[in-house]
């Protein structure tokens, strides 16, 4: 199988596509091929990584212009190409002579810097988190706190998410509004709020309703197309603008 992979300077953006031959076999991921372009045919070829098994949050990429992580996408997979996102703002033209019946395209996911080749910059996904204090605010002193079955569900899909950013690469709010505070900002804020634990809930629906928050989003929905962990942040969202 033929690899297509987006290739660029240190803190650029992408300057061509390099070509590379990768040995398949069943059960094989993307991730897996990246390895083996890097381990014998090209060592400069830059990529994030680490857990190899959809935990980390670190491989995501667009893979075939979809948004996914790369240790999780089987090469046999890949011509599915099923998402279809809309309004999705790609990363560049396709680019010339890719023919995705005999090749597998990567390229880095949109709506970040590009630091280089396939790894971008996620200071401000993460700054988000921090700035809009999205951790729990739970004050029970040395006494467990305990919750219910039925309280516990309520938050279920939302304490999934992996911080992979596939939502905030899919998104045509993230990438036409800077300012835009992102789904998986949203879904957090959500997951804090609904939490039967928290000491002040409200603290979070505030904070995720102000200007550059839910108001923002369009309810495009690709967010919950691309969530490798069925967060769906779109459903959070929807009823962050209800409140
Ligand atoms: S909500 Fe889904 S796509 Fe977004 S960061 Fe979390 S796991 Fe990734
Ligand atoms: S390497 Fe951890 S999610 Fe892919």
């Amino acid at each position: 199988m033929m690899f297509r992979i987006a290739r660029s300077r240190i803190g650029g953006t992408i300057t061509h596509y390099d070509l590379y031959k990768v040995d398949t076999k069943k059960g094989m991921t993307v991730l897996d091929a990246l390895f083996q372009i890097q381990d014998r045919m090209d060592p400069s070829l830059s990529f994030r990584y680490s857990c190899r098994g959809a935990v980390c949050g670190s491989c995501s990429m667009l893979i075939n212009k979809e948004p996914r992580l790369a240790c999780r996408t089987q090469i046999i997979e890949v011509k599915k190409n099923e998402m279809k996102l809309k309004s999705f703002s790609q990363i560049s033209e396709t680019p010339t002579g890719w023919n995705p019946e005999v090749e597998i395209l990567v390229e880095p996911l949109p709506n970040m810097p590009i630091l280089k080749d396939l790894v971008v910059d996620m200071k401000k996904f993460y700054d988000t988190l921090v700035s809009l204090k999205l951790w729990s605010d739970i004050e029970h002193g040395d006494e467990p706190l305990s919750q219910s079955p039925k309280e516990r569900k309520k938050i279920e899909r939302y304490v999934n998410c992996i911080l992979c950013a596939l939502c905030y690469g899919s998104c045509p709010v993230n990438s036409t509004k800077d300012e835009y505070v992102g789904p998986a900002a949203l879904a957090k804020a959500w997951r804090f709020h609904e939490d039967s634990r928290s000491s002040n809930p409200e603290q979070y629906a505030k904070v995720a309703t102000q200007k550059d928050g839910a108001p923002l989003c369009d309810l495009v929905m690709n967010c919950v197309k691309a969530c490798p962990k069925g967060v769906a942040p779109g459903g959070a969202i929807r009823k962050l603008k209800e409140l």
